[in-house]
């Protein structure tokens, strides 16, 4: 084993947690390449991954009232999670959910496909999962806030022939997005037709979901 891997090893096999006590964004860390451009490697950015980006973040929800009592109700939220350690590989999430009023309760975690590697070099997106916790309380408001957490796991070939490494990070996030509201009822209503609609639908947002607790084993 060269030198260079016995030192590397050193930073292996721990769980390093990242404080995230205060709500102000964590200060940017220097990614500057020190000298080549070979510095970004995989696992060498994984070892300064902060943050994962929910981008195009987006949530709607609809219930449909076909009499006073009987409802059809849909929520679903969709997004791509980047890795700055794969900065061309998007990985799409989504979920439904039928539970109205809040339908994402933060009970379930959903799986997102990884994409199939097209890294010759063997380093991959391993699994991604999220679970997403929508706030009650402002539902009624043009606001609607809500916490989304995500769990992901990628492999990072090793450089040299060395060992890879299996990073974990566990991410978390409070937002609150920004959403129209449509309510409607119908005051004639006979069956067969819609007694009342209630519909939401926010702005896509990115949102920088801090990473809260990170592993790397060998
Ligand atoms: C990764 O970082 C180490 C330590 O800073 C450095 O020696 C190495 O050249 C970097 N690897 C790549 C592929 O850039
Ligand atoms: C709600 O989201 C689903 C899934 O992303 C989408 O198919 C549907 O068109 C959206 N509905 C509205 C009203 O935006
Ligand atoms: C409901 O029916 C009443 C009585 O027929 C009518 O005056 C009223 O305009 C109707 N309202 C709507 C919204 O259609």
């Amino acid at each position: 084993m060269s030198t260079k891997l016995t030192t590397l090893s050193l930073l292996l096999l721990g769980t390093f947690s990242l404080t995230t006590a205060a709500p102000a964004p964590a200060p940017i860390p220097d990614l500057t390449p020190s000298s080549s451009s070979s510095s970004s490697s995989c696992s060498n950015t994984s070892f300064q991954t902060t943050s994962l980006l929910a981008q195009s973040l987006s949530l709607n929800t609809s219930v449909l009232f076909t009499t006073p009592s009987h409802a059809v109700e849909g929520g679903y939220l969709s997004f791509t999670v980047l890795n700055p350690a794969f900065p061309s590989t998007p990985v799409e999430c989504t979920a439904a959910d039928t539970r109205k009023w809040e339908f994402f309760y933060g009970d379930q975690w959903f799986n997102c496909p990884s994409p199939t590697s097209s890294s010759e070099s063997g380093s991959r997106i391993v699994e991604t999962k999220f679970r997403y916790t929508n706030r009650g309380e402002t539902r009624y408001l043009a606001y609607v806030g809500g916490t989304v957490e995500i769990e992901q796991r990628w492999r990072c070939a090793g450089e040299d022939g060395g060992d890879s490494i299996t990073f974990k990070a566990s991410a978390a996030a409070d937002i609150t997005l920004s959403c129209d509201i449509h309510k409607s009822q119908n005051p004639n209503w006979t069956n067969g037709a819609t007694y009342a609609s209630n519909s939401m639908v926010c702005a896509k947002q990115d949102w920088e979901v801090e990473v809260n607790e990170i592993s790397a084993v060998a």
